[in-house]
């Protein structure tokens, strides 16, 4: 079964327009679709059936583009996915409200999923997606703090970006009929997978170029975002650089062009890169090691793929 088909076959030709259509505009312009197919592919690890896991694989990733509208809207950001994002290309009370309809519409999604798995999915569902607004509310909370400490930054990455993507995979094992055990290690492979792929997102933030990366490069600068890269030069800065840094992220200013220079001058001449890129490498490898427990088959090499893809992604 091809997942990004199954999403694109989704009908938002209703009425009224205002609230439909920035739906079907984000549904449509792409994005990887990782957290549907780790469930399916959870699924299929344990012998599910395709069509049994497709309702919570849709309401995912559904669910994972509601969080995005809402999320530019917090983080400023004009393009996504090589597009205006809805609220430049519309409005902000727009990106709210289709937000919204995006979350119902992935309950209703979810509510598919077989009747005797229906209420354990609903529980881990609703974990996942209260992880992600505490996540959200500490990435801001953060962007006004002077210093946040690494095991901070891992703590908030763990609830805004892995837990969706653990739950993908606990969710697609359990509809199979996984044991707990065996669930457990599936989502602890997509928290250490979800680690690796917001240090992953957060360097591209700086260092991707705009074309394949989608989204405009230093909005984390810009918002002062308390990210992997800014964490690891400010404990990597000497006093002198560590001054400058501070000063740049004491600024909230109309155009960033100046910033965004300026700051990543500073993490080039610390080699603040090869630094993060190490620690996105030390984090695929020790997720990689929870899969050798688990049943060796086709769904487990292709966790492998993924995994080792992340590593090397440019959008
Ligand atoms: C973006 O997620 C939000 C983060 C957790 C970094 P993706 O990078 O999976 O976005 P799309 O769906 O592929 O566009
Ligand atoms: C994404 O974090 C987390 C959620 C959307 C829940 P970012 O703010 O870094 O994601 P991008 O970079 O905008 O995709
Ligand atoms: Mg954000
Ligand atoms: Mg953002
Ligand atoms: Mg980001």
């Amino acid at each position: 079964m091809n997942i990004n088909e199954e999403i694109l076959k989704l009908d938002w030709d209703r009425d009224p327009y205002g609230l439909y259509e920035p739906i079907e505009y984000t549904l449509a312009s792409g994005g990887k679709r990782v957290r549907p197919q780790l469930a399916m592919i959870a699924s299929q690890m344990f012998g599910g059936r395709d069509e049994d896991v497709l309702p919570a694989a849709l309401a995912l990733e559904v669910f994972h583009n509601f969080t995005l509208l809402h999320d530019d809207v917090m983080d400023k950001a004009e393009v996504r996915r090589g597009r205006p994002t809805v609220h430049m290309k519309w409005n902000e009370s727009t990106a709210i409200l289709s937000g919204d309809q995006m979350l119902i519409e992935a309950y209703k999604l979810l509510s598919g999923v077989p009747r005797r798995k229906l209420a354990k999915v609903l529980e881990m569902f609703n974990d996942m997606a209260t992880e992600i607004c505490e996540g959200q509310q500490y990435d801001m909370d953060f962007e006004t703090m002077n210093r946040v400490k690494e095991y901070q930054y891992f703590e908030m990455i763990g609830k805004k970006t892995a837990a969706l993507l653990g739950y993908a995979l606990k969710i697609g094992a359990y509809i199979a009929g996984a044991k707990k055990k065996e669930q457990d290690l599936l989502y602890s492979f997509g928290i250490g997978i979800g680690f690796a792929f917001q240090l992953q997102d957060d360097i591209l933030d700086v260092w991707g170029a705009p074309e394949t990366f989608g989204k405009a490069i230093g909005g984390d600068i810009c918002c002062n975002k308390k990210s992997i890269v800014s964490i690891t030069a400010l404990d990597m800065a000497d006093e002198e650089s560590c001054k400058e840094l501070n000063y740049w992220f004491g600024q909230i200013l109309e155009d960033n062009t100046e910033k965004i220079a300026k700051v990543t001058a500073i993490y080039d001449r610390l080699g603040v890169r090869e630094h993060c890129e190490k620690g996105v490498k030390r984090l695929i490898d020790s997720a990689l090691r929870s899969l050798s427990l688990l049943p060796q088959n086709e769904a487990t090499e292709q966790l492998r793929q993924l995994a080792n893809k992340l590593n090397a992604r440019k959008n």
